[in-house]
């Protein structure tokens, strides 16, 4: 007999084994492979992270320049792929056009093996920002942009794609933070998405489409974009405390608050809104700051709920340019590596995951016949 439910939505649950991440577990918050978030935010690139949860350490001076030199030799896409972005209708989301193309990829570059399940994966890495950045600039601005940049890193080659020009170092500083803040996070809903496909022996592609799918949903990744819209009709501090007054009243959700496993402080916001902070002194929008902290202030005293990671990423994106229904996909490029380590962990300890449910419907009876129903 299966156990009962203990509560909604598994939470609590322990559903299986990682060694890839702590989230929430007294008094180590978020550590990535035992590294603390903080100190790997202020320490490394993005592309060091990635290595780390991938291939379980972290990098050495040699082995950080060869593995971004193998992803900047990787971005470029195949034409058959380009012909499908050029079809998307501008008025597409790109977490859509991203779980197309990630899918489309798949087809093209099938992983054959799971011996090529790192190939495949780092691929995707270089590969995932150009194909957001050839569809936006073709569908918005008509221009069949160049894909294969010589940036330094996966956020500088997202931003020079996406803007046209070189991105400043601050900017791309602040993308190899944000790139690290979201690159894992445990058993969260699309990572979990990653992991039942696998355990089914289903190939990369699958896992990371689903998982794109998953991530998409407001309550998930689609927060920092919800979080943007909301801030951006606000047109002070005072008139952003009125009307989440009201918002609270009327019982909505406040997007970029609260979260499932911490419960009174989300350790990835302290370090997303410092560098908030800073773009907003550099680019002159001190408003848009201010009325993000004010949000944060309203929230805590009213409701005891904190900002998550996504809320002070919304004002960050939106200081360096970046189109806010380009938020999410981002989120993607960097959690693409904890999906697919997983993947890899899944894989390497298999059993298909195959839960109960409880079941709450009808006694077992019999079929009418047809004219008596
Ligand atoms: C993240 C989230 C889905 C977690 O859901 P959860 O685990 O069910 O949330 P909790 O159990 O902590 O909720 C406790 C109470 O706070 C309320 N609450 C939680 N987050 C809230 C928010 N952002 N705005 C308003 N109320 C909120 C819940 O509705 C619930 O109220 P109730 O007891 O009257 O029903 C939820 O906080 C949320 O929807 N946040 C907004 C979306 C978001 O930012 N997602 C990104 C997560 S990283």
């Amino acid at each position: 007999m299966a156990k009962q439910l203990s509560g909604a939505g598994l939470r609590g649950q322990v559903a299986g084994k990682t060694a890839l991440s702590t989230v929430g577990i007294a008094g180590s918050g978020l550590t990535y492979r035992g590294y603390d978030i903080k100190d790997l935010a202020d320490n490394c690139q993005f592309e060091e992270v990635a290595h780390l949860i991938l291939k379980g350490h972290l990098p050495n001076q040699g082995e950080l320049a060869e593995y971004k030199a193998l992803l900047q030799r990787q971005r470029g896409l195949p034409q058959a792929l380009k012909e499908v972005l050029e079809r998307i209708p501008k008025d597409a989301h790109p977490m859509d056009v991203l779980r197309t193309g990630c899918s489309v990829l798949g087809n093209l570059e099938t992983e054959e093996s799971f011996d090529d399940q790192q190939t495949i994966t780092d691929r995707m890495l270089a590969c995932f920002p150009s194909i957001i950045c050839y569809w936006y600039r073709f569908s918005h601005d008509g221009e069949r942009i160049e894909v294969e940049t010589d940036d330094d890193s996966i956020g500088g080659h997202f931003l020079h794609m996406l803007h046209g020009k070189k991105p400043e170092p601050l900017h791309e500083q602040v993308m190899h933070v944000s790139l690290i803040l979201y690159a894992e996070h445990e058993f969260n809903a699309s990572t979990f998405t990653a992991r039942v496909c696998a355990s089914t022996l289903s190939d990369m592609h699958s896992c990371v489409t689903g998982a794109i799918g998953s991530l998409r949903g407001p309550l998930h990744g689609g927060a920092n974009e919800a979080a943007m819209d909301m801030i951006e009709k606000f047109s002070s501090p005072d008139d952003a405390e009125k009307q989440m007054m009201g918002m609270l009243e009327r019982k909505e959700k406040i997007m970029g608050f609260g979260h499932a496993v911490y419960s009174d402080n989300d350790p990835r916001n302290d370090i997303i809104k410092k560098w908030s902070k800073e773009l907003s002194e550099q680019v002159g929008n001190e408003n848009l700051y201010a009325i993000s902290e004010r949000c944060e202030a309203v929230m805590w005293r009213e409701k005891k709920l904190f900002c998550n990671a996504d809320f002070f990423h919304a004002s960050a994106y939106n200081f360096m340019g970046i189109p806010t229904k380009l938020f999410t996909p981002i989120f993607v490029m960097s959690r693409l590596t904890g999906w697919a380590a997983h993947v890899m962990e899944q894989r390497a300890d298999n059993r298909i995951i195959r839960p109960s449910a409880e079941y709450t419907g009808e006694e077992l009876r019999q079929v009418p016949a047809i004219d008596a129903r």
